[in-house]
This record gives structure tokens, sequence and C-alpha cells, in this order.
């Protein structure tokens, strides 16, 4: 009683001062058997600064499209989804994988499906995707291009889902995203007697990632009878089909393989994250500390990521968003360039690495987007001429 009429009388003060009460992300707490991991505090420590930051930027009603936290759209991490939204994303993704495309299949033979669209479009542009300063802020606009399109052409009302890297980091295979039930995004690939992944950096002898115990067909879950179709380009395993055309763009319809990689993934656990976001002061070293030193066996959360997924196309630098996967690794990868971006929201929001601004376009092509200035991409909030509108949660 005390207790709820002093939440009144605090409620009234606010009101009376046209305070609103600070925002709350509301995360799932039901006794889930993970506990929030230093990178979720501090994400949680930081937004009442990011909070503070937009509404001064939200004074002028313009700048922000009137996206505020409390309408922006909430991605959440997949084991904090219930198994009913699961189900209903990866609907979502079948849909998608089952729509004619709309590239050119004259010119991209290998491209069946609305899917393939996108992976094309990240096989044509890995290398200016992946340039400085194009990472962080191309595949934001990736990410969120290929929400959009679960949800306006397959029906999904969810999110882009994410995947904390953490969580995962003892044991993957064993984990929900992972196991290989139905609600799951597919199990561990069969074994396959490969001698595991050069880490290449710019040093030879390369460091090796040794092989996880699987990397060949994913045959349970919900995406094992998936066709992969275009590449490989810069695969990893050395017993895949030759794509048709040298340059990878023909079909090549074989099976999704993987090899979810315990190895790699002892390097995505929290405390690489967090030393990550929270010991680097400028967005250079944010990336470069990601990217690793992967000759002298430290792979970065990014490569680590990719190859505790592996496989075909998961391992394929060119190819990886073939495998249904990439979306959620990429996604916490945004995550945490946000993360990073709230510790010091006025002077961290508008740079990219490779400052000063060489005013770089990013073009998706047939995915819909249009054009893109890589720094109109720097704020989840009120960024892409306003359009996008969401927060990890
Ligand atoms: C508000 O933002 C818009 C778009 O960024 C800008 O054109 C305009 O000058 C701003 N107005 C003020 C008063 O700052
Ligand atoms: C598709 O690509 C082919 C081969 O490059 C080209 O001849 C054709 O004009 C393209 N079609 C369209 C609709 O752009
Ligand atoms: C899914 O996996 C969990 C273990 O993570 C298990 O308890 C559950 O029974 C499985 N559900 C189905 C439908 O296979
Ligand atoms: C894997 O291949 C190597 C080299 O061909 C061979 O020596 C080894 O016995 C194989 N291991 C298994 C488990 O098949
Ligand atoms: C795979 O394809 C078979 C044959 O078309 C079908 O019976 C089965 O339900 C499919 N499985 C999944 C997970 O889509
Ligand atoms: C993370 O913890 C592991 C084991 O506890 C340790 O080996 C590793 O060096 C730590 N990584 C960082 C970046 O601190
Ligand atoms: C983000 O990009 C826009 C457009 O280039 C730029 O005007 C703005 O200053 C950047 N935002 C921040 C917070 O720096």
């Amino acid at each position: 009683m005390v207790a709820a009429h002093w939440t009144l009388v605090l409620s009234s003060v606010l009101v009376a001062v046209g305070a609103k009460a600070p925002f709350s992300l509301n995360r799932r707490n039901d006794g889930w058997p993970y506990p929030l991991d230093n990178t979720d505090l501090l994400e949680e420590k930081l937004l009442p600064k990011y909070e503070a930051y937009l509404n001064k930027k939200n004074a002028n009603a313009s700048s922000s499209g009137g996206c505020t936290l409390e309408t922006a759209a909430k991605r959440q991490e997949w084991h904090d989804m219930t198994i009913p939204q699961r189900e209903e994303y990866i609907r979502a993704v079948l849909c998608i994988q089952s729509k004619p495309p709309k590239a050119n299949t004259t010119m991209y033979p290998g491209v069946k499906t609305r899917y393939d669209d996108f992976v094309v479009t990240h096989e044509t542009q890995a290398m200016h995707l992946h340039s400085t300063p194009h990472l962080f802020p191309a595949h934001r606009l990736y990410i969120w291009a290929y929400e959009k399109a679960l949800r306006e052409e397959c029906g999904y009302t969810g999110w882009q889902p994410y995947w904390n890297w953490g969580r995962t980091s003892v044991e993957p295979a064993k984990q929900p995203i992972f196991n290989g039930n139905m609600s799951s995004m597919g199990g561990q690939g069969l074994f396959s007697n490969y001698s595991g992944v050069p880490a290449m950096g710019t040093a030879k002898p390369y460091d090796m990632i040794p092989p996880g115990g699987g990397g060949g067909c994913v045959m349970e879950g919900p995406f094992k009878n998936m066709t992969v179709s275009l590449g490989p380009i810069g695969s990893v395993m050395p017993d895949l089909p030759k794509n048709p055309r040298a340059d990878g763009f023909g079909a090549n319809p074989r099976c999704l393989r993987r090899d979810v990689n315990k190895y790699a993934a002892a390097q995505t656990a929290d405390n690489y994250t967090y030393a990550l976001i929270t010991g680097t002061k400028t967005i250079d070293q944010f990336q470069k500390v990601m990217l690793g030193t992967p000759e002298k066996g430290d792979w970065g959360v990014h490569m680590a990521g990719h190859y505790t997924i592996g496989g075909d196309p998961g391992g394929d630098f060119f190819s990886s968003p073939g495998d249904p996967l990439f979306w959620f690794h990429h996604g916490m990868v945004d995550r945490i360039w946000w993360i990073w971006q709230m510790q010091d929201p006025e002077n961290r929001m508008g740079v990219l690495p490779d400052n000063p601004p060489k005013n770089d376009i990013v073009d998706l092509n047939w995915i819909g987007t249009g054009k893109a200035n890589t720094y109109d991409l720097n704020d989840s909030i009120g960024g892409y001429g306003g359009e996008f509108c969401y927060i990890y949660v």
C-alpha cells in the first residue's frame, strides 16, 4: 500500500514537471537459463545517456523521423524469444526462400529465390561492403532491408533476431539456436573429415581454427531441405562441387553445410565482447579489435562468430549470407557497435572508420533500398532519413 502510494505520488510529480518515466528494456526474465552478461548490463547502464542524447536530438522533431526508444522496434536475442515467435520467424525465412527473385537471372543464373537476391548482392559487393568505412553501416542497412523483406513480403510480424554469441560460447551445438529442433535455426552438419579453417590474417603461416566435428550437410531442423545455389566463391571447405561459372554466379544446387564449432565459439565468450566495447576508444580501434589479429590466434569476435557457423556457405566470405544464421551474427555485430556508440553518443554516433567522411555510397541494388550515404546510417534511431527505428533488447 505504502509503496503503491509513493509510486502514485512520484508519477504525479513526474507528470507535473512534464518528465516521462525513464525508458526500460523490459527484457524477458522468467528464469530462462541465460543470466544477463556484462555486455547486457552495460547496455542497460548506458541507455539513460543515450536517451538524454536522443531527447536533445529529437527536440528538432524531424531529426529522428519521430522515432523514440519507446516506439523503436525491439530486436530480441533468439533465446529470449518464445517458441511461437521463433517458429513465426522460421516460417518467414522459408517463405522468402520460396519467393521468386528480382535480380536479373540471365546475368546471375544461380539466383533462384528472393533469398538469393540478398546472397548475390553480398557476393557481388563483398569487397566493397567490407572495406572501411563500409563494414558497419552497410551491414546495418543490409540487415534492415532483410528484416523489411521478411515483414513486407512474407507477413512476418516480429523483428530480426540477433545471436548473443556469449550465450553459446561453451557448447554451441547444444543451445536452442543450433540444436536441430524444428524451432532452432538448424543443427550441426554431418561429420566431414577436413583439416579446419585457416584464420587468414596478413601474415603467414595462418593460425588454424580446428574442425568442430561437423562440416557436412545439415540433416535436422527447418533448413534440412534448403538448397544452396550460388557459389562457392571463397569457401574453406575442400570438397564442394565447383560452380559451373568461374565467377560463382551459376546454379550449383547443394545442401546447407555447417560446422558448429566450439573452438571458434570459445573466442566469442562475453569477456571478449565486453573488452572490445569498453577497451577501444576510437572507431578505428573498435573495428580493428573486432576483426582480430588472426595470424596470432586472436580471431576477433567477427570471424569467430562466422566460424562458429562455418561450413558452406557460412564459411565463405562472399556467400556467407546464404546461411540463414548470417543475419543473427551481423545483428550482434550491429548491436555491439550501437553499445560502443552509446558510451559517448555525442562523439561516437557520427564517426565511421577512416574519418573524415568520404561520402561513400551503399547501393543494395535489387534488394530495393535505394542508395544510401554511409554517414546517414550512423544511428539506428533516426538514421537513413528517419527510416531506421530499432534497438536491441
Ligand atoms: C531540423 O532537422 C532538419 C533535418 O535534419 C534540418 O533540415 C533543420 O534545419 C533542423 N531544424 C533546426 C531548427 O535545427
Ligand atoms: C539482364 O542481363 C542480361 C545479360 O547481361 C542483359 O542482356 C539484359 O538486358 C538484362 N535484363 C534486364 C531486364 O536488365
Ligand atoms: C528442443 O530442444 C530442447 C532442448 O534444448 C528439448 O528439451 C525439447 O524437447 C526440444 N523440442 C523439440 C520439439 O524437439
Ligand atoms: C581424415 O583424413 C585423414 C587424411 O586423409 C586420415 O588420415 C584420417 O584417418 C581421416 N580421419 C577420419 C576420422 O576419417
Ligand atoms: C523436406 O522435404 C520433404 C519432402 O518434400 C518433406 O516431406 C519434409 O517435410 C521437408 N522437411 C522440412 C523440414 O522442410
Ligand atoms: C576471456 O576469458 C578466457 C578464459 O576465461 C581467457 O582465456 C581470455 O583471455 C579472456 N579474453 C579476454 C579478451 O579477456
Ligand atoms: C549521421 O549522419 C548524418 C548524415 O550524414 C549527419 O548529418 C549526422 O551528423 C550524423 N549523425 C551524427 C550523430 O553525427
